[in-house]
């Protein structure tokens, strides 16, 4: 089975192709950032009008490199949410034409359950069951996964996600847009023990986040610090230092609750090396392994949507010619493959 998977839930145009024999046969991707710099942040009218104008010819690139006629597709899978309602709309009509103009069924997908399942692109493929934690701009999530739409949301944030917490912490900080991967950037140069951010929701039990607080932490240290560079780097550096100790301690705690070794970490923020480094020195102390995907496929991307749809399209699930955009869609409601 051969699907073509299209991603355009916020300011990112992806597309890719998907052969179940043969892997990825083609990834292209399109980002909006500079597109957005100027505002600071995302602005969902522009985004859909941009999703618009690549994702013909995004599709089209990637058929040519795939080597792939109309004729040799088997279905497409497009993301139906969570997302920006405007540009998830362009994705799901222009995928939902498609495969009827092909004739070939479409599926909508879970934006998050994409995330989760990047790592499957790439061997070693994590076995089930397992705890993840997705992390990306629009949520931070701990989940029990113990197969495909087999998801127990053990935890959440209450307020900002991971990457929305880097995003206005940067900001803050004059940085600029998106700023996470800026404020990695800059924290690579702080020094350990000028600063010491609190560890939200860490001193009480459960496994929901909180990370807003650290977010006022950070406005009102800078307001209060030198502007040099060297303290700039050292208030990044707390601030990261406090956002990865607290997901490490609700990993483990996730991990210890479930009975389980296997840790899976997926969306943008996964993509932060030091999260990572720091994760894979915890699974090592308690004997387990932690799994996350390429680089490239943390931040969103086609790859992911085209995986989770051939999955969802093999087990026979698929979406009728009056499917909608699903801005909120809890992931638990996803029905097992
Ligand atoms: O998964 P994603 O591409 O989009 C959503 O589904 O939201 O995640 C984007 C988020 C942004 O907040 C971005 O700042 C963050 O991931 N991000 C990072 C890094 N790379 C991307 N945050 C921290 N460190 C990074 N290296
Ligand atoms: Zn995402």
């Amino acid at each position: 089975m051969r699907i073509l998977g299209i991603e355009t839930s916020c300011d990112e145009t992806g597309i890719a192709i998907i052969d179940d024999d043969l892997g990825l046969l083609s990834h292209q991707l399109y980002s909006q950032v500079k597109l957005h710099a100027d505002y600071g942040g995302v602005v969902p009218e522009l985004a859909s009008r941009d999703h618009i104008r690549k994702i013909v010819p995004l599709i089209k690139r990637a058929m040519q490199e795939a080597d792939c006629q109309a004729g040799d597709l088997d279905g497409v899978a497009f993301t139906q949410g969570p997302g920006l309602v405007g540009a998830l709309l362009v994705g799901a009509s222009v995928g939902r034409s498609l495969a009827y103009a092909w004739d070939v069924p479409a599926v909508g997908v879970h934006h998050m359950e994409g995330h989760l399942l990047a790592p499957m692109l790439d061997e070693p493929k994590p076995e089930y069951p397992f705890v993840a934690l997705l992390v990306s701009g629009g949520h931070t999530m701990m989940v029990r996964v113990d197969g495909i739409g087999q998801y127990d949301v053990l935890g959440e944030s209450v307020d900002d996600a991971a990457g929305e917490a880097f995003d206005k912490t940067a900001k803050i900080m004059g940085l600029d847009y998106p700023g996470g991967p800026m404020l990695a950037k800059l924290a690579e140069k702080g020094e350990p023990g000028h600063y010491k951010f609190p560890r939200p929701m860490t001193d009480r039990p459960g496994l929901d986040f909180s990370f807003s607080g650290l977010k006022t932490f950070a406005a009102n240290t800078i307001r209060s610090a030198a502007t040099d560079d060297q303290t700039r780097a050292n208030i990044a550096f707390a601030f990261q230092d406090a956002v990865i100790d607290t997901l490490a301690i609700k990993c483990k705690r996730a991990l210890k609750q479930t009975g389980l070794n296997r840790l899976v970490i997926a969306g943008g923020v996964s993509a932060n090396t030091e999260l990572r480094s720091r994760l894979e020195k915890m699974m090592q102390g308690i004997r387990g392994k932690v799994f996350y995907p390429k680089l490239e496929f943390c931040t969103d991307n086609g790859a992911m949507i085209a995986y989770a749809g051939l999955q969802r399209l093999k087990a026979g699930q698929v979406e009728g010619l009056s499917s909608k955009a699903k801005p909120r869609w809890p992931l638990d409601s996803l029905p097992p493959c």
